[in-house]
């Protein structure tokens, strides 16, 4: 079976893991101070700030704010749950926006006339979905020409860049995640950068149960601190990230190449001045379960990032949200499939999934998906 994901754990992981765990110092420590390093140069950040995961890293960024009580905080309801559960944990309001129909990710223009319709939005949190920059440098001239924040959701996006700047350090302050299936992994764990210096001394504070020194505690913090042990497998996998997105796009360019003809499905369109770094290569496709069963049947694992809004969640309904004023992201949520697109399949792996997909006979009233 080619999986939809294969997360690298080589003899340097294991080494650097062997070495924390005989090191004794196993919680946070210098290891932890390298990774900060290390990945805030690779971003073109001021600095870093490490966590235990992305969601916790998002939880702090909206929390390092300060937001009153209720504040908005504008979004995509396209995204991993974790994007609008941050903003709820810091008892702001997400307002849902809808996403582009090429790029799947919210636009400068939508934003811009989200915040010239609502002045009560304070933040704007955009993702980078799927590995692909949305519009940052124009998102962040409007948010700071009305005073408003920006937190990029990088969590798909290691190294993807928007004008050749990596993302991450353009909005105020960037979270990424190190899930196992992410571009690169540290089994669970986050970062946090950002070129608001401000706000990520603030987050450091945060995730450190507010101390700024040993038992001396200024605000409400949690513990969101960074293992060495996760440090130490990310400093592997970020020598190696570099590589495997160069991987990842001439995978996504050779399936998008083999299948770009087909008339019943929709390849991923890539921003022009932009790196994409194909965390997931996403069709469309009308018929989309009998595809996928037909693909595993195949031999080819797929997946749905995602199946439901965000706002369609049964958590989000409860509270009073709804998709019906976000038709793109709805119809997205039924039509999207990723296909296996990880370094580690081989041009033999490729060739499967081409012919697979190629193999799939459609209803024959199917037609390629136009999305919007
Ligand atoms: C867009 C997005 N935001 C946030 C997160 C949360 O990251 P983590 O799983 O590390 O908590 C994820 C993880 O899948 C994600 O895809």
């Amino acid at each position: 079976m080619i999986s939809i994901a294969k997360p690298y754990i080589g003899q340097d992981e294991q080494a650097a893991v062997a070495e924390v765990l005989a090191s004794g110092m196993l919680a946070d420590g210098p290891r932890v101070r390298e990774f900060e390093a290390a990945f805030a140069a690779y971003c073109h950040s001021p600095g870093a700030a490490a966590c235990s995961s992305g969601t916790a890293g998002l939880c702090i960024a909206v929390s390092s704010l300060g937001l009153p009580s209720g504040s908005k905080i504008l979004t995509t309801s396209f995204s991993f749950i974790a994007t609008a559960n941050c903003i709820q944990y810091a008892n702001c309001r997400p307002v849902f926006a809808d996403v582009d129909p090429d790029t799947f990710v919210l636009t400068a223009a939508t934003v811009k006339r989200a915040l010239e319709q609502d002045p009560e939005i304070r933040a704007v949190l955009p993702v980078h979905l799927y590995g692909q920059a949305c519009e940052i440098h124009e998102i962040v001239e409007i948010a700071k020409s009305r005073g408003v924040y920006v937190i990029e959701d990088c969590a798909q996006a290691h190294g993807a860049t928007e004008q050749g700047v990596p993302v991450g350090a353009i909005g105020d302050l960037g979270v990424f995640s190190f899930y196992p299936t992410k571009n690169m992994m540290t089994g669970e764990g986050g970062m946090i950068t950002g070129r608001n210096e401000a706000l990520l001394e603030r987050c450091r504070l945060f995730l450190n149960h507010g101390a700024p020194a040993r038992y001396q505690h200024t605000e409400l913090g949690f513990n969101y601190r960074m293992t060495s042990i996760a440090a130490a497998i990310g400093m592997c996998q970020l020598a190696r990230l570099p590589g495997w997105n160069t991987r990842r796009r001439a995978n996504a360019h050779a399936l998008s190449a083999a299948l770009a003809d087909l008339p019943w499905l929709a390849v991923p369109k890539e921003r022009a001045g932009c790196e994409h770094v194909f965390h997931q290569y996403v069709i469309t496709v009308q018929d989309r379960e009998r595809l996928q069963a037909h693909l595993q049947a195949a031999g080819v694992g797929t997946a749905v990032h995602y199946p439901c809004t965000i706002a369609d969640q049964p958590y989000y309904q409860s509270l009073g949200f709804s998709s019906d004023d976000l038709p793109v992201s709805q119809q997205l949520a039924g039509t999207v499939l990723s296909l296996p697109v990880h370094p580690a399949l081989t041009d033999a792996d490729i060739q499967t999934i081409i012919a697979a997909v190629r193999s799939f006979v459609p209803a024959a009233s199917e037609s390629a998906v136009t999305v919007g």
